[in-house]
């Protein structure tokens, strides 16, 4: 059986096979991740953060597919020398922009990615014990996004496991 495959466009395509700030960061300030081993949709954030909330560098590393990579990479390099406060306010939608649009059954990986980048911020606040104004406590669309997959991931390894 051949496989259709997806309708990417050039830019998605391109930053899949050349991304740009892929990799483990040994310096981060703080990392995160989101995703889920089991159905193999994971993604790891490192964020280089000084003393005056702005985001250095960028890396991230994927076992995600091209979309995934594609908006991972984007996602670093948009925010690249942002205040944390400006970077939270990316969301999924205009990093799929950026990319040029994504399949409509690729936005889940854009959201993952955004997701990641958020948990990451939250992370950070949360290890030095503040609570920025313009950080809602509730979770935002993408970090829920995020969980929910999770969830669902672990449901469902559960029940693909034989019964004992
Ligand atoms: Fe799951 Fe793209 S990250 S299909």
């Amino acid at each position: 059986m051949s496989r259709i495959p997806l309708p990417y466009n050039p830019k998605v395509l391109e930053l899949f096979r050349n991304p740009k700030n892929l990799g483990k960061m040994d310096d981060a300030t703080v990392v995160a991740v989101a995703g889920n081993p089991m159905c193999g949709d994971m993604i790891t954030f490192y964020l280089k953060i000084n003393d005056q909330e702005v985001i250095q560098k960028a890396s991230f590393e994927s076992y995600g597919c091209a979309a995934n990579i594609a908006t991972s990479s984007i996602v670093t390099e948009m925010i690249k020398n942002s205040k944390l406060e400006d970077a939270w306010k990316l969301s999924w939608k205009s990093v799929a922009e950026a990319v040029g649009g994504l399949p409509s059954v690729k936005f889940h990986c854009g959201i993952l990615a955004v997701g990641a980048l958020k948990r990451a911020i939250r992370k950070y606040y949360k290890k030095k014990n503040v609570s920025p104004r313009w950080m809602k406590e509730e979770m935002s669309f993408e970090e829920k996004q995020a969980l929910e997959e999770e969830e669902l991931a672990k449901v469902l390894s559960k029940r693909m496991k034989p019964e004992e």
